[in-house]
């Protein structure tokens, strides 16, 4: 095997020329305003309402606003490299197909893998968070899913390791995640005009609880503001911030999701950076204050639940009851878009990497009719229904989050090495203060990176050596690039 040979690079004009041939089956509709919704859609979910109590409960207190702010300066380095990529790559495929033109084919296929923790892991735990709402909002109409049904079978804790709960299968998380599937193998426009839907219900929802909640915020709560440490790393303290921002940041993912809409934007050269940086700045003054609020009406050790906003408002008390079905309905729509946009671009990284001859010719297949990738689609559903079905919410969301670090590490230092091998390129949007923005955007997300527990660690690494397994069996020797297809 001829090493020098595992690095091939897609040049930029065949991108362009690929995403020109396209220009006949996708629709440039989405402006400024779309756009930012569907990151708004993608990024508001999980995060906000289950992780922040779990982050807030086991790591860093009050201190989870702190969190917020470090992970949201990690994201705007990272969203701006994102931005330049974007708009000079106006295709799909995101990080894999950025990667495929700067650092060559095995990066790429190995941040192609990567993504897998982001898109399909992270609409896995996303499903385990809605089904958390869904049975609270239902047992107060006096329905109860019993927990051997509603939960995980397995979970895992520091110290303990995996064990069985008992639990059979946590069976409204499979079944949000078979509707969203049929809904995105039927039809991309019907997808897309519920995502829109659910994000005004969304913003609502999270608007009326910062501006009532304010009202029983006993300051008390918020003292001390940062617990003290435990002795242990990332248990409370400073080092609890930033563990906190590590987990936490999943909260953010998804402004990359509208990375993937490029070739729907109008005009993608000045429209994907506003929808990147728009949706990110938004989303980032709504979660601090809602970080605010809810750990100054409830006590933070009494977060670790899998509805923490839920519980913010029972604890309350009365005045807040009337806010209790809209908390809930707000974060079971608002949850069901996540899900959608990340089951949504799941399949199109698929698919790019089958065009590419990396994965088997099925994954690029498209339904004659509703002109889906629909195998690839109900692939990753599957996949999804049984990681949502299976396992705990935390223990994804840390794989979701080093996974997606990983990604943002990659395309930003990928900003530099591009700079310096094709810097004539016509760039219409470019990245700030080159080199100190994309050195941030990596070296913030390296260190959330480090601050994740070793587990997930020990989880990344044994994901991606089973990755480079796959492609020395199989995209290495069918790569279409390699072999001049
Ligand atoms: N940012 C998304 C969420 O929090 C993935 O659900």
């Amino acid at each position: 095997m001829n090493l020098g040979n595992l690095f091939p690079r897609k040049s930029i004009d065949l991108l362009l020329t690929q995403a020109q041939e396209k220009e006949t089956s996708l629709k440039r509709v989405l402006g400024p305003l779309n756009l930012t919704m569907l990151g708004v859609g993608g990024i508001i979910g999980a995060g906000i309402f289950v992780l922040t109590g779990q982050a807030a409960a086991q790591y860093a207190g009050p201190g989870i606003v702190l969190s917020f702010i470090v992970s949201a300066i990690g994201c705007g380095f990272a969203g701006l490299c994102y931005a330049e990529f974007a708009s000079m790559i106006p295709i799909a495929g995101s990080a894999y197909t950025y990667s495929y033109a700067t650092i060559g084919e095995f990066l790429a296929w190995i941040i192609g893998w990567d993504l897998i923790l982001e898109y399909l892991f992270g609409a896995a735990t996303v499903s385990v968070g809605w089904s958390g709402y869904v049975t609270s909002f239902l047992k107060d109409f006096g329905i109860n899913i019993p927990a051997y049904l509603s939960s995980s079978p397995l979970a895992y804790e520091i110290g303990k390791g995996w064990y069985a709960t008992g639990a059979i299968i946590n069976l409204p998380a499979v079944i949000i995640v078979a509707l969203v599937t049929a809904l995105l193998v039927v039809g991309i426009k019907e997808s897309a005009n519920f995502n829109n839907m659910v994000v005004i219900a969304k913003i609502a929802v999270i608007i009326l609880f910062i501006a009532f909640g304010f009202a029983y915020v006993n300051s008390q709560n918020w003292t001390p503001f940062i617990p003290p440490n435990t002795g242990e790393f990332g248990h409370f303290g400073f080092s609890g911030i930033l563990r906190g921002a590590g987990v936490i940041f999943f909260a953010y993912i998804g402004f990359d999701a509208v990375s993937t809409a490029a070739q729907e934007a109008k005009n993608p050269q000045k429209d994907m950076p506003i929808g990147i940086m728009a949706s990110l700045v938004i989303c980032t003054i709504l979660y601090i204050l809602v970080a605010l609020v809810l750990t100054g009406i409830v006590k933070y050790d009494r977060l670790l639940v899998p509805d923490p906003i839920a519980v913010g408002v029972n604890a309350a008390g009365e005045g807040l009851f009337w806010l209790r079905p809209l908390i809930k309905i707000g974060a079971i729509a608002g949850l069901s878009s996540v899900i959608l946009v990340l089951l949504l671009g799941q399949p199109r990284i698929f698919f790019s990497m089958a065009n590419d001859g990396l994965l088997p010719p099925a994954f690029a297949k498209v339904h004659p009719k509703f002109r889906t990738p629909h195998i690839t689609t109900m692939a990753t559903g599957a996949a999804a229904a049984v990681m949502g079905g299976l396992f705990p919410i935390g223990a994804l969301g840390e794989m979701v989050s080093i996974g997606t670090l990983l990604a943002f590490a990659i395309v930003s230092a990928s900003i530099l090495v591009l700079r310096k091998t094709d810097p004539n390129i016509n760039r219409p949007f470019k990245t700030p203060l080159v080199p100190f923005v994309p050195l941030m955007g990596a070296g913030i997300s390296l260190l959330q990176m480090l601050s994740l527990p070793f587990a997930t660690w020990l989880r990344l690494i044994i994901w991606m050596a089973i990755g480079i397994a796959i492609y020395f069996f199989y995209g290495y020797k069918h790569s279409k690039i390699r072999n001049n297809a």
